[in-house]
């Protein structure tokens, strides 16, 4: 190669994230579904009907275009409401068809990860308390146990659960999606029973399936003083930061639940409960302590002024964020996955030099010796954002929502060239972000 470049590890997985609610449509009898019907909850007033169309058979045509970027791995996940579509009866068609469709991944030289809980809850269980119930953690134990005798032989990677705390807050605390609740012990209720649900679907897993990966995809925001010299915004900071990123981070170490989620109750099964930590990762949070704010609890977040930002309402762009959690993560000992990096950009004039700056960041982590060993873009194809529908769009690839059709981005040209060539090229930079060369190469 040509001038500098950032060479990954030759048996580095490349992937992009995805996640069964957001990608395959035809959905009918989880929470999201009968929430995101109702007028006024969706920003633009889409639904998940249809999106990526993977349960029409679309995933192949989306599988095909991850091989052609010369991709080797995909993260997915299995719908709970469609393999259990109620408490204890499994739907053997749904099962078969997420066979084919990790056959269809291993027949292109994608290797799957398979998350097991991404946001969406079955409407019996949703009925039954959901996630808030402590018998979510027998439930979940036993949906897991059935996915894994029958997708075992086709998985070796396992996320039992998507970011427990982002799910709390939005769900339990802001209420901004269902169950729309707005507690603050709810929200530690729901986060309890994630991490211990955890816990048990790790012991159920490795029962089942001795050599398997299993982890969980953790959320992780960077929060930072807004005056670093400010004792009071410097507390704030922490607070947060032992709030939202550290409870999540202790309890699968060392399984004791403590303040805020218990009084140092040691659970057995969570102890040591992964074998690797995934790692999302989207912004940093400005704080400060403002006595003026009592909404905030005295403690405002808020963007660092004049910073890049993805889009209204989203975070910082903030590459150097990721460098800082993956030397934080170091510490566990364990293999890291970034399980999810994306940017909301609906013209994709920022995806590549987020891409480019992120991949940067993660390797001058591995420069560090901090054991990375793959990399998931979120996302393959635009798929249905949650609240935000198909407003804030993440894909590599455009999807034209009326037609189905797929074109490749920029961006996804871009990644393309990076997982063909495992390495960022300074011609790569210079074609897709000249403007970005000097933070991409900073350590020749
Ligand atoms: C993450 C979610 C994922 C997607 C991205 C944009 O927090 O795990 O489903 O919505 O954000």
């Amino acid at each position: 190669m040509d001038g500098d470049a950032l060479c990954f590890p030759a048996d580095f997985l490349w992937g992009t994230a995805t996640s069964a609610h957001q990608c395959e449509g035809s959905l009918a009898n989880n929470d999201w579904v009968a929430w995101e019907r109702t007028p006024g909850s969706i920003a633009d007033g889409t639904d998940s009907a249809r999106t990526c169309q993977w349960w029409e058979g679309r995933y192949e045509e989306d599988f095909d275009l991850a091989q052609s970027m010369g991709q080797n791995a995909l993260r997915l996940s299995v719908e709970w409401s469609r393999i259990e579509p109620d408490e204890g009866q499994w739907d053997h068609d749904a099962i078969a068809r997420y066979r084919d469709m990790l056959g269809a991944l291993h027949a292109r030289g994608l290797e799957p990860m398979v998350t097991l809980f991404h946001f969406t809850t079955p409407l019996w269980l949703a009925e039954r308390g959901g996630w808030e119930n402590e018998a979510v953690v027998p439930y979940f134990e036993r949906f897991v146990s059935k996915v894994v005798e029958a997708l075992g032989d086709l998985v070796n990677l396992w996320c039992t659960i998507n970011e427990p705390n982002v799910y709390a807050v939005q769900s339990y605390l802001r209420g901004i999606w269902p169950p729309q609740k707005r507690s603050v012990l709810t929200m530690l209720r729901v986060l309890r029973n994630q991490l211990l649900a955890h816990g048990f679907a790790y012991r159920a897993i490795h029962r089942l399936q001795p050599m398997a990966r299993v982890g969980l995809a953790q959320h992780l925001r960077v929060f930072d003083p807004f005056g670093p010299d400010s004792l009071l915004d410097r507390w704030a900071a922490w607070f947060y930061d032992w709030l939202f990123n550290e409870t999540v981070l202790a309890m699968p170490v060392d399984g004791v639940l403590r303040f805020p989620l218990g009084l140092n109750t040691r659970v057995p099964e969570a102890v040591d409960s992964q074998d690797f930590i995934g790692l999302n990762y989207y912004c940093r949070d400005m704080v400060r302590f403002d006595i003026t704010q009592p909404g905030s609890l005295f403690m405002p977040r808020f963007p660092m002024p004049g910073a890049e930002f993805s889009m209204e309402g989203w975070g910082e762009i903030y590459p150097e964020g990721l460098y800082r959690l993956l030397k934080r993560l170091e510490r566990y000992g364990k293999p890291i996955y970034v399980t999810e990096i994306g940017v909301p950009d609906n013209d994709d004039s920022k995806r590549p030099r987020v891409i480019l700056t992120h991949l940067a960041a993660v390797h001058r982590a591995l420069s560090d010796g901090v054991p990375v060993k793959g990399f998931y873009f979120w996302s393959l194809v635009d798929n249905f954002e949650w609240a935000d529908g198909f407003s804030a769009r993440f894909g590599l690839v455009h999807l034209d929502l009326e037609t189905g059709q797929r074109a490749l981005k920029r961006s996804g040209q871009l990644y393309r060239e990076i997982c063909q060539a495992g390495a960022i090229t300074e011609d790569m930079v210079e074609r897709y972000a000249p403007e970005v060369e000097e933070q991409v190469f900073a350590r020749f």
